[in-house]
């Protein structure tokens, strides 16, 4: 049966823990819901991951929808997410609903994520009263890359912790279905998890987090540059892709490849 949002706070309140994975393509969302896994992230990593660009500016709503609607057709049973990307709700919220909406009729996504407090409450209570569901963002937000000066741990001093607990309470109250929590102090992870009734999907955010999300690329090994602290390899994809390519390569130099299993007969 498909994941729903109810199923995350039901998951919440009985303290049990879940997982969100980004998916990007239909073949990995295939074997991610064959894997089970309930959520999945059309994230606007798909920047970096998918079209190589140094970070999530220039993602674009069509970038967005091309790749969400091909999670959508590869997992019907995963709670499949749409990542607003920069721009898209920055300007009015008369965009924040306009772009939403397309997530769900063209893509066909269930529900949609924006990142930051501020203006993004009141579009988060506009959205959900139109039936359209927003799973919050917040701690080091990819696309506030230039206002923090690159990628670095939020939520430190007192004050900026205070910020974003209240951010998150906030949200909560405007009808925000869950929060990501990324790359803030463990201690902060879990003060915003007990304050709030729905789930926080924690990545860098530590262990006291309701569930844990984490980039597909990351969790496969296909990241061959540095790798995250936070992050966990369950696989070496990549070391497996170069040692497959280098081998055909080599088996068809060496004619080794095809042989006569391989070859149609005339009849
Ligand atoms: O775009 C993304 O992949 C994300 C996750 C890291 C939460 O926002």
């Amino acid at each position: 049966m498909t994941t729903s949002i109810r199923d995350l706070r039901k998951w919440k309140s009985e303290g049990k823990k879940f997982t969100m994975l980004t998916a990007y393509d239909y073949t990995t969302a295939r074997w991610l819901d064959r894997a089970s896994i309930p959520v999945l992230l059309v994230g606007d990593s798909l920047g970096m991951t998918m079209l190589g660009y140094p970070d999530t500016l220039s993602v674009t709503m069509d970038d967005m929808i091309r790749h969400a609607g091909a999670v959508v057709r590869g997992a019907p049973n995963a709670l499949v997410i749409g990542d607003l990307p920069f721009m898209a709700y920055h300007a009015s919220a008369e965009d924040a609903i306009r772009n939403a909406g397309r997530f769900l009729q063209e893509a066909r996504v269930q529900a949609v994520k924006m990142e930051g407090g501020g203006r993004v409450i009141e579009y988060t209570r506009q959205l959900a009263a139109m039936g359209i569901p927003v799973m919050a963002h917040l701690g080091l937000t990819p696309t506030f890359v230039n206002q923090f000066g690159g990628y670095r741990v939020q939520g430190r001093s007192d004050e900026a912790a205070e910020q974003i607990l209240n951010d998150a309470k906030a949200l909560e109250e405007a009808g925000v279905f869950a929060v990501v929590l990324e790359g803030i102090p463990s201690t902060l992870g879990e003060r915003v998890t007990k304050a709030l009734a729905i789930p926080t999907i924690g990545i860098g955010a530590g262990p006291h987090c309701d569930a844990q999300v984490l980039v597909i690329q990351d969790v496969l090994g296909l990241t061959p540059d540095h790798v995250a602290k936070f992050v966990r390899q369950y696989a070496k994809l990549g070391d497996a892709i170069e040692a497959a390519a280098r081998q055909f390569d080599q088996d068809v130099r060496d004619g080794a490849f095809p042989t006569p299993e391989h070859e149609y007969s005339a009849r």
